[in-house]
């Protein structure tokens, strides 16, 4: 397991650690003593909704984080508290079902009940988590809660895991437990990237690549639209279901091929008669996509952030135009961003239909660009925006 040095974090994230530590004992007494652990947001750089269609990825971890101050019961009680949230949740290993009042607990409470499905004996816990990953701004902060929680347990209980079946127990709390039907993109990156690198990984066997990078005068932007994510489940679902509609469609016709994203880009074309308009354009998507990743992994390794840039761009038209992800204030927003000045280039991040964008841009130019979009599209749109910019961040780990 990572382990961080207390003493190498920055003041803001010691006091966070302190307000845990007050916050625990205040709610759940002052017996035991409690550890520190932590897991980072992530940002995906390309690769739109290939995950589910065992395509390509291309994201990283974030220097935004969740930490939780966790402890050993020596009942069957859990206890939660989002600091965040002022959320406090009770209930019991015995009671452990996903339940809608319980908010972000069912995030730790599914990761509880998925390492009690592989076997792990859990005992009752406290447990309090704060952050500074913005809530809904596709930094993916459940996936964060998931990770630092598990992180929490497995450390408490002095219980080896190896990375992937740590980014499976998180994964399927949050497809079973919590019930949204997503790709293994978020807790993948989460718990194999690694600070100052890219993380390449094909979701067809899972091989993934780190590949060493550092932004240098450039970092990416996460724009949050203002935008409520309430379309997010059904649409997302929606669209899981067409890529499986898709291929069935294509597998039917004779196509011998695993999944969508077997298709080479050169047999776009000859698909096209044999799918509906509408699931033909979510196929170009996902082969074309899978194209992008693919180049950009060879660019991001030679540092051109022009040509990464380019991608980002050519990503956009294509969610916007054939996975219809975007939403009339993305759209703004993306043309606001094409604008202005040290922009590489712009993308969705995370889902889409709202939540965010994502720009790689120059460092110098922040200031510039907030201050030729933020007006106008508060003027077009009636929202305000919040920038995050972001550089890779520690993997999940014990806080010493
Ligand atoms: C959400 C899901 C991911 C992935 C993206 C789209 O963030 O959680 O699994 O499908 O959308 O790329």
């Amino acid at each position: 397991m990572a382990k961080t040095n207390l003493m190498e974090r920055g003041r803001n994230a010691r006091a966070r650690l302190g307000e845990t530590l007050f916050e625990l004992r205040k709610r759940f007494g002052k017996k035991g003593e409690a550890r520190f652990f932590r897991a980072p947001g992530r940002v995906d750089w390309l690769g739109s909704h290939t995950d589910y269609n065992q395509g390509l990825i291309l994201a990283s971890t974030v220097n935004r984080e969740i930490i939780v101050a966790a402890r050993l019961r020596p009942d069957k009680t859990l206890n939660f508290y989002s600091l965040n949230l002022k959320q406090e949740v009770k209930t019991s290993i015995d009671k452990n079902k996903p339940d809608p009042r319980h908010g972000f607990a069912n995030y730790p409470k599914g990761v509880i009940h998925e390492l009690s499905q592989a076997g792990v004996k859990v005992p009752g816990l406290d447990m309090v988590f704060c952050g500074d990953i913005p809530i809904g701004a596709n930094l993916s902060s459940s996936a964060a809660i998931e990770a630092a929680g598990l992180e929490a347990v497995l450390g408490l209980l002095d219980r080896p895991m190896t990375r992937w079946e740590r980014a499976f127990i998180c994964w399927r709390a949050e497809n079973n437990f919590v019930g949204l039907p997503c790709g293994i993109l978020d807790q993948f990156t989460i718990i194999n990237s690694k600070k100052d690198c890219a993380l390449y990984l094909d979701c067809d066997n899972l091989a993934s690549e780190l590949i060493p990078f550092s932004f240098d005068q450039y970092y990416l932007l996460v724009i949050d639209s203002g935008v409520g994510r309430q379309l997010v489940k059904s649409e997302y679902t929606r669209r899981v279901q067409e890529c499986r509609a898709a291929y069935s469609t294509l597998r039917k016709a004779g196509y011998k091929i695993k999944s969508l994203s077997q298709l080479a880009p050169e047999q776009i074309k000859e698909i096209q008669p044999k799918l509906e308009p509408v699931l033909f354009k979510r196929v170009r998507h996902i082969v074309t996509e899978n194209q992008r990743v693919s180049l950009a992994r060879k660019v991001v390794s030679k540092k051109d952030f022009h040509k990464l840039g380019a991608l980002f761009e050519a990503g956009y038209q294509s969610s916007s135009r054939d996975y219809e992800n975007s939403c009339k204030e993305l759209d703004i927003l993306h043309d606001l961003m094409a604008k202005a000045p040290g922009v590489m280039g712009t993308r969705i991040a995370g889902a889409g239909w709202g939540g965010c964008l994502v720009s790689l841009v120059k460092k110098v130019d922040f200031r510039e660009i907030e201050a030729r979009v933020k007006k106008p599209y508060q003027k077009k749109t009636g929202r305000e925006l919040r920038f995050f910019p972001v550089e890779t961040g520690e993997a999940p780990g014990e806080i010493l």
